[in-house]
């Protein structure tokens, strides 16, 4: 089903039609929600800007796109405001109506418009034998967040986790593990201990040059595919995923396929030497490197990328390359996006504009990026130097461990395993939302007190919204729900129902523009209207009467079922106990 500022803007094309601009030198623009509900429901900006387009009076456009607004079920009310803006008032029976049919479809109703469309998007990506860092962590939420958005678009999408797998480092780390490998501690720690070698490599090669030869020399073999050095690779890997694959889990994030910058490297040379021929790339002090013109990118003119080193080796911008030639060979994809932090803006300008030049002209190219984390003084959060980094596993545990103590004080009547569940739930929303509801583009600050808040923007604050919903029912002693009856009487009501109503609108925009804290602050209104109409709209009192009753769960049905879909979107469990 089409949404209602769809179903508004067909309106409003087939008015402009009557009205005598079926040719109009601009196309029709959306309906867009009201901020202010004395301006209506929606307002429609079209007739404004196609007066101007004519060079006549954007009211009389309006008011006669007014006039010709054809007989609707939809529209309750509507009237020309301002310059030539058009404001609509949804009937309540089509705005309850409405509310109905989209609770019962598992999309709430949301148009398909990734149908028969195909998306690759490259996130978290954490590099092996080192920690996944904080950067890790808000690139697999955020990227997350923005796949889930998408598949429920009806997109196919691709989900593909780019670890960084090859390198020289890989060289450094077997001569130190064969020199300096304390086995019990990597048994105890696997990350901490290769990243306790390879530091402890890089202070001794100051001394001593000959360790660099060493390195670069088991770094030959691993690529030639020497059997002892792959296996000892194979093994970083194995344990770092492990680690890795511990985060996900608790984030309840998975992927389609793990193709890390190794799985390109047999065609590397080739792909540089195909450039030199196509005079993409030219040799520079022995180097060889894209050069870009401004026209392809701001800040490109003098920003070339270095796609092999003068001794010969291929970088991290090679295999981005090599990786874009193999996802559009494989997928084809419409849309090809990266999710990292701010700090590889030029690198995908570069990696966007060669990609282009290597023809791969048809993808669109996106860089999701996004600000640090943040502590609450304001300092960066990090790995510390010495390497004891804050682990991310920590990190979930030590979030899930405040949240059990504010669950142990409130609800200490429910089962031990049952607080477990809620606390697990609470600790892990609350770091995926205290990041996706910011903008993504400013620092994200890490203040567990705000965070695990019981009250405001807060993943707590929408979970329990949900709870709330499913203790109504329980206190009603309902089970097995059959919604239906929904009349608006009460504004609180209507407001509620409305946002309800919004939600694929909402989940649609805030997938377009890559940006999630859309869709948190949505339901954060919803989690408030619900909050409103729970103090305002007495349910279960007495002198309620059957269908008002029956009405009002059938609201609070719905905002549990909307609430519900957009949580799970943005990797939040709903709760039906807290
Ligand atoms: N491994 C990289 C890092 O930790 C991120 C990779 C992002 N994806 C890509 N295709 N370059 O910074």
């Amino acid at each position: 089903m089409s949404t209602l500022a769809q179903q508004l803007t067909d309106l409003v094309q087939r008015a402009a039609n009557s009205a005598g601009h079926a040719d109009a030198p601009i196309p029709i623009e959306p309906c867009v929600a009201t901020n202010d509900p004395r301006h209506g429901d929606y307002q429609s900006n079209y007739a404004f800007r196609l007066g101007k387009a004519l060079r006549t009076n954007p009211r009389a456009v309006a008011q006669a796109m007014v006039d010709a607004l054809p007989a609707n079920d939809l529209v309750a009310g509507v009237e020309v405001a301002g310059p030539g803006f058009i404001n609509f008032r949804l009937a309540d029976e089509a705005l309850a109506a409405d509310v109905l049919e989209r609770i019962a479809s598992p999309t709430l109703g949301a148009p398909q418009t990734g149908s028969g469309r195909s998306m690759v998007i490259d996130y978290s990506s954490p590099n092996i034998a080192k920690r996944m860092h904080v950067g890790h962590l808000r690139s697999t939420i955020i990227g997350a967040a923005i796949d889930r958005m998408h598949r429920f678009l009806g997109w196919s999408v691709v989900a593909d986790n780019h670890i960084g797998d090859w390198g020289t480092q890989f060289g450094m780390l077997i001569v130190a593990w064969h020199r300096w490998r304390d086995e019990d501690a990597f048994a105890e720690d696997a990350i901490a201990e290769l990243q306790r070698i390879y530091r402890l490599f890089r202070e001794k090669a100051k001394e001593d040059e000959s360790l660099e030869d060493l390195a670069r020399a088991e770094t030959a073999k691993l690529q030639a595919g020497d059997a002892e050095n792959l296996a000892l690779w194979e093994r970083f890997i194995a344990v770092s995923m492990t680690e890795f694959e511990a985060v996900y889990t608790r984030l309840g994030v998975s992927f389609d396929v793990v193709h890390g910058e190794s799985h390109y490297r047999d065609g590397l040379q080739e792909l540089i030497t195909k450039l030199l021929d196509d005079g993409i790339a030219s040799i520079n002090d022995g180097a060889a490197i894209i050069e870009f013109t401004s026209d392809e990118g701001k800040g490109l003119g003098n920003s070339p990328l270095l796609v092999r080193k003068s001794d010969g080796a291929a970088l991290y911008g090679t295999t981005d390359l090599a990786t874009i030639k193999a996802r559009m060979e494989t997928w084809n994809p419409e849309t090809i996006v990266y999710v990292t932090d701010q700090r590889q803006q030029l690198h995908f300008q570069q990696v966007f504009a060669a990609g282009r030049r290597m023809g791969f002209t048809t993808p669109e190219y996106v860089h999701v990026w996004f600000g640090m984390v943040r502590n609450a003084d304001g300092s960066i959060m990090a790995s510390r130097k010495d390497g004891s980094s804050v682990t991310l596993v920590g990190l979930l545990d030590e979030a899930r461990d405040k949240a059990r103590s504010v669950v142990d004080k409130k609800s200490p009547e429910l089962p031990e395993a049952e607080r477990a569940i809620i606390a697990e739930a609470v600790g892990v929303g609350s770091i995926a939302y205290n990041d996706l509801s910011q903008n993504p583009q400013s620092d994200v600050t890490f203040d567990w007190e705000r965070m695990l808040s019981l009250e405001g923007n807060t993943a707590p604050y929408l979970l329990y919204a949900h709870a709330r919903c499913h203790s109504l029912f329980r206190k009603a002693g309902v089970t097995d729900f059959e919604p239906g009856g929904l009349v608006l009487g009460h504004p609180t009501e209507r407001t509620l129902a409305l946002i309800v109503a919004r939600t694929p609108e909402v989940i649609a925009q805030s997938a377009a523009t890559w940006r999630a804290n859309m869709l948190c602050d949505h339901l954060y209104s919803l989690a408030s209207a619900f909050a409103s109409f729970y103090t305002e709209c007495p349910v279960l009192k007495d002198d309620v009467d059957e269908a008002t009753r029956q009405s009002r769960l059938t609201l609070t049905h719905a905002t549990a079922v909307a609430l519900a879909t957009g949580l799970r979107l943005i990797g939040l469990e709903p709760l039906e106990r807290m």
